[in-house]
């Protein structure tokens, strides 16, 4: 009898990488490999999936339906946070990628595996993601990345393939490397790489413009998440569904950004976002209604670090938690209403803002005869707020800070 082979859990998306590492790791590293699939969100055929990696040679090939854990646990926070890494980017495949390392570890615990294994290269974020994610959740789990090691072009992977008979998808040129989930998708590779080239149109699904009409939508919140639609209650994976596919259909939610990638690489991506992006936009908007002035703009910055956080494979970590609660605090009297109008191509505005706890005063506000601000506590208040520098500016300042001709 031979020795029991250690196992080792596998990160499965069904495509060429993934479907080599199942037979390499099982035929150069010793492993019996049982695959996880997680659905994010991307439509894909689970059997098709399963029967993949078992021809592969998967000992055991499990599929998640993990779109409700994504929605609860990584969507709700990120909304809340009004996460945009580099101001424009909402993260989806970033918040992705923690789940997924809490599901392989899972299943390890499960199997008694000795390793994770995920199909990502060494010049991305998510092996960063995957490896951090995994060891601070199971710090002795070891954490395997055939495609950083084996060094084989695509040509290579497919060669590899065919001398092993392992079946892959169709093998023609694929252009884009494209991940998508119920929260966004992001599409490299191919002419994107030119930062200079306009990208082409064919990767784009989400953002086609097939409606010209304009279109209003409200979206109601409640302690700073996302409730209704138009007025009715409508959950959350629904609702960012539909407001992908009207603002979508319109052409609005394409990013086109060149992003600091964690590894010190600058890379040129595009996303489609839709849904993703109208719901942050409308949240943000409900904020200037709602937040204390203090608390509003000190979260703005915390929303940068938060999102830098997550970018970097920072989910599981003590900063990212202790800054969740914060935003939490920060939520409880987000509640309301905003309208948007969306027009093609890609027009999105918001027209409209209403909330039963608004920190709106119309009475302090205008300026017509409703007004009830103590126009008289102004100067006292003025003059005191520049004292310091009125001060510095007669005892200090050089004549030429000043405006006017210098004497
Ligand atoms: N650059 C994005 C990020 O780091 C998207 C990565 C998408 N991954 C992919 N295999 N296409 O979050």
């Amino acid at each position: 009898m031979s020795e029991p082979r250690p196992r080792c859990v596998l990160a499965f998306s069904g495509g060429l990488d993934t479907t080599v590492a199942v037979h390499w790791l099982t035929n150069e590293r010793g492993f019996e490999v049982i695959t996880l699939s997680a659905d994010l969100g991307e439509t894909k055929d689970s059997e098709e999936l399963q029967q993949r990696a078992l021809r592969a040679g998967a000992v055991a090939a499990h599929v998640v339906d993990a779109k409700e854990l994504f929605l609860t646990n990584f969507v709700w926070p990120s909304l809340q946070a009004g996460a945009l890494y580099q101001g424009v980017y909402p993260l989806a495949t970033a918040l992705g990628r923690p789940l997924i390392a809490r599901l392989l570890v899972e299943v390890a615990r499960e199997t008694g595996a000795a390793a994770v294994a995920h199909g990502c290269t060494a010049k991305g974020n998510d092996q960063v993601r995957f490896d951090v994610g995994t060891r601070t959740l199971a710090p002795d789990l070891e954490v395997l990345a055939p495609a950083r090691v084996w060094q084989m072009t695509r040509a290579d992977a497919v060669a590899y393939a065919e001398k092993w008979s392992i079946p892959i998808e169709a093998t023609a040129e694929k252009i884009y490397s494209i991940d998508e989930n119920l929260f966004g998708r992001a599409i490299e590779c191919g002419a994107i790489e030119d930062p200079w080239a306009k990208p082409p149109e064919d990767p784009y699904t989400l953002t086609r413009i097939t409606d010209t009409t304009s279109a209003e939508l409200t979206i109601g919140f409640e302690e700073g998440l996302p409730v209704s639609l138009d007025g009715a209650a409508c959950p959350l994976g629904a609702l960012i569904a539909e407001v992908g596919e009207r603002t979508g259909s319109r052409g609005f939610g394409r990013i086109d950004m060149v992003e600091n990638r964690r590894v010190g690489i600058k890379s040129r991506e595009v996303y489609e976002c839709p849904g993703a992006l109208a719901i942050i936009l409308a949240h943000q908007d409900l904020e200037d209604l709602t937040l204390e002035r203090d608390v509003h703009h000190e979260k703005s910055r915390l929303e940068t670090r938060w999102s830098e956080l997550v970018y970097d494979g920072m989910w599981y970590s003590p900063l990212k938690s202790a800054l969740d609660a914060f935003f939490a605090e920060t939520q409880r009297y987000v509640t309301g209403e905003v309208r948007l109008e969306v027009s093609a191509p890609g027009v999105l505005r918001v027209t409209g803002r209403r909330s039963p706890v608004a920190l709106y005063d119309h009475g302090l506000a205008t300026y017509d005869a409703a007004d009830t601000f103590r126009h008289a506590d102004a100067e006292g208040f003025v003059r005191l707020w520049g004292l310091g520098v009125q001060t510095w500016a007669a005892r200090q300042s050089r004549a030429d800070e000043r405006p006017g001709p210098t004497p």
